[in-house]
């Protein structure tokens, strides 16, 4: 491609561009990109000054208004802004100012640059009488209805001394917050959603009916003067923005008046640091010159004063392939599709893994794998793909299946009707649950084995001396005694609880098992409507004879169905009820005397005639619990010989305390136990 041929294509792209941008309200690609198009063009026509021609791009500003509004003629130009995008282009800028104006050192109005939609508001005699968008800077939209609705638009203005003509620019934009829930609400009712608050706030704005446009959450800030008549106004323009507000334009709470280069930086940086901070999106800061008279001197380039630059942060938004989507499992088993991308540098960092939340998402922004995507990145929020660029789609992209089976475990995958994630049903034996599965499992109202706390199940897991439960009564104390922050005595304790919590109950077995949304109560219901584990293993092949169990509906019925269902859970509780692990509980047949039910007991000291886990296994069998401390909801401590601090304590909370001759007599006789006075 010659020059001339390269010069005609951009401006071909570049007008497609504005077309889709200020006509239709849906830009195909980042404003970067954007950005760097104009740019390209811009250097290459300077390079060749013969081959620039009247309608380039480069020649005016924005594209054509809708032809549904009526117009508007700007009586002075709506101009657009040079851009800086470091501090070296920074430092030219006010070279330039200081060349031209022949100063040492300039003063500068400064404030942050919003990224919303330019409106020229006209107010005759201190009446709103007609407002507009910028259109091609020259011609605009008449959009007066719509403004109306922006409360913070007056349409009569404060005081009663103005200038009987004038006009004021300002940018309207959508706060974050109402942008988010609009989209929310949007999806919600299967909507069209926008992609940033700009497009919103833009969108918003173009509606052929101000009812619409009255139910968004749109602001203005005023930034800038437009024809004024017939009335003084201040000669330099932070003065005039003061002045404005008083009459109840608004202005950004940000704008400051600054001298020389150093303090535009220093504002750069200041506004940079309070960014996402902000409600509303800006993408910059803007620098004018802040005396009238210096900015008359410095006058105009075709597109842009000369006294003005807007400072740009970097790119939160870019363009990059999405070579591949993943799978990552979640600790809760939930499913997530992440996006691999080309390396692509966006919101100060290199980007190449951007979160596609869910399969919803992926459908409802229809990405697919090959596609050119729209990256996001906006200050410490994870990346996330905006979506496609539909227009670059090419035919080779494939759509993305959410895999059957977890790709971390092989379990079946499970998806709830009423929800957007796919799940893994491996629960005990998945390895990206694992962790989760295991402490829930050792949890106090589960299998209530003491001394296997969170560091001790991440050691274990971590170390691959466990997968499952069931490799946890494998463990032996060589094994245990080497984790950190594990002595021998702690690790025989350990062992010690490990093998108490084989005595149990139906219900603690089925809670402990993590099955989802089966919660002590739900697990209580099934152990007492099936009464052994063959029963309940025959019930989950079908959701019905589940629901026949008082309080299961459903969405329960179908979670316990796929988690028994699943071979390898199948597997890991057949081996915790083997002969070798031998998890137990009463047979159900004949119900034991539960005389203890409701107490909890605390032993402490050594017994002479019994070992202390046989009294803790007589306790639990008749309903009590044995407990590790003294604390005000313990009923009664066993003290044996030499009892220490646990002994005081009971003293000390008035708890009563039995020998071990009293609590042979309560386990050989427990209604003996009501005699002794709480
Ligand atoms: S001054 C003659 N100040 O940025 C100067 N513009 O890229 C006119 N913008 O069209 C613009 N915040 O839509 C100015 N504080 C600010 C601004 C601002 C956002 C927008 C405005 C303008 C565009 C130029």
């Amino acid at each position: 491609m010659n020059i001339e041929q390269q010069i005609e294509k951009l401006r071909e792209q570049i007008n497609q561009h504005n077309h889709q941008y200020y006509v239709l309200d849906d830009p195909l690609i980042p404003d970067a990109e954007y950005d760097r198009l104009f740019h390209q063009l811009q250097s290459l026509e300077k390079a060749n000054p013969q081959l620039v021609t009247a309608d380039s791009p480069t020649q005016r500003v924005g594209g054509k208004p809708l032809e549904a509004f009526g117009k508007i003629t700007h009586q002075v130009p709506m101009l657009s802004l040079a851009n800086a995008f470091s501090s070296e282009e920074l430092r030219d800028f006010d070279r330039r100012v200081r060349e031209k104006l022949n100063v040492e050192i300039v003063s500068y109005a400064v404030e942050p640059k919003l990224d919303g939609l330019a409106v020229t508001l006209m107010y005759e005699n201190g009446r709103l009488v007609y407002g507009a968008t910028r259109g091609d800077g020259t011609t605009g939209e008449e959009i007066t209805g719509n403004l109306k609705t922006i409360p913070s638009i007056p349409l009569k203005l404060y005081g009663s001394v103005h200038p009987a003509i004038l006009e004021v620019r300002g940018e309207v934009y959508m706060p974050k917050k109402g942008f988010e829930e609009f989209n929310r609400n949007a999806a919600a009712h299967g909507e069209k959603t926008f992609v940033n608050p700009r497009n919103a706030a833009a969108g918003s704005l173009r509606q052929l009916d101000p009812g619409v446009t009255a139910k968004r959450p749109l602001d203005i800030y005023i930034y800038a003067l437009g024809q004024v008549d017939q009335g003084a106004l201040p000669d330099n323009h932070t003065d005039v923005l003061h002045q404005l507000q008083e009459w109840g334009l608004k202005h950004s709470p940000l704008l400051d008046c600054v001298q020389g280069v150093e303090a535009l930086q220093a504002y750069y940086e200041k506004i940079a640091g309070l960014r996402s901070a902000l409600p509303y999106e800006i993408d910059g800061v803007v620098y004018k010159v802040n005396d009238y008279t210096q900015q008359a001197i410095m006058g105009f380039v075709s597109r842009a004063p000369r006294w003005a630059i807007a400072h740009k942060f970097p790119a939160q938004e870019e363009l990059t392939t999405l070579e591949d989507i993943q799978i990552q499992v979640g600790r809760t088993g939930a499913l997530t599709p992440v996006a691999r991308l080309a390396p692509v540098f966006v919101g100060g960092v290199t980007v190449t893994n951007a979160t596609l939340h869910n399969m919803d998402e992926i459908e409802r922004k229809d990405v697919r794998i090959g596609d050119s995507v729209i990256v996001r990145r906006a200050g410490d929020v994870i990346p996330e793909v905006v979506g496609p660029v539909l227009a670059k789609r090419s035919t080779d992209t494939e759509k993305f299946v959410m895999p059957d089976s977890c790709p971390v475990c092989g379990s079946s995958v499970e998806k709830m009707p009423d929800e957007a994630v796919y799940r893994c049903t491996g629960g005990l034996y998945c390895a990206a649950q694992r962790k989760a599965a295991i402490r829930h499992f050792a949890s106090r109202r589960a299998m209530d084995i003491d001394g296997l706390g969170d560091k001790i199940v991440d050691q274990l897991i971590e170390r691959e001396l466990i997968k499952t439960p069931a490799d946890l009564y494998r463990l032996d104390l060589q094994s245990l005694a080497g984790l950190e922050r594990m002595g021998e005595k702690s690790a025989a304790n350990l062992i010690q609880a490990l093998s108490d919590s084989r005595q149990t109950t139906f219900a603690r077995f089925l809670f402990a098992l993590g099955i989802r949304e089966v919660g002590e109560a739900t697990a209580v219901s099934l152990a007492n409507h099936f009464i052994t584990l063959g029963a309940l293993f025959e019930a989950s092949a079908s959701e019905e004879t589940l629901m026949a169990v008082p309080d299961i509906g459903p969405v329960v019925a179908s979670r316990i169905k796929h988690f028994l269902q699943e071979p390898h859970n199948r597997e890991v509780i057949n081996q915790l009820i083997s002969d070798d692990i031998k998890i137990h509980w009463p047979d159900p047949e004949k119900p034991a005397l539960q005389p203890f039910s409701g107490l909890i007991f605390v032993l402490t000291g050594t017994l002479q005639g019994m070992a202390r886990n046989e009294a803790k296994q007589q306790i639990q069998s008749l309903g009590g619990k044995v407990a590790g401390s003294v604390s005000a909801k313990t009923s009664y401590v066993i003290a044996g010989d030499k009892s220490g601090s646990k002994l005081d304590k009971a003293m000390a909370l008035k708890i009563p305390v039995l020998d071990e001759a009293e609590l042979l007599q309560i386990l050989k006789n427990p209604l003996s136990l009501s005699d002794i006075q709480r």
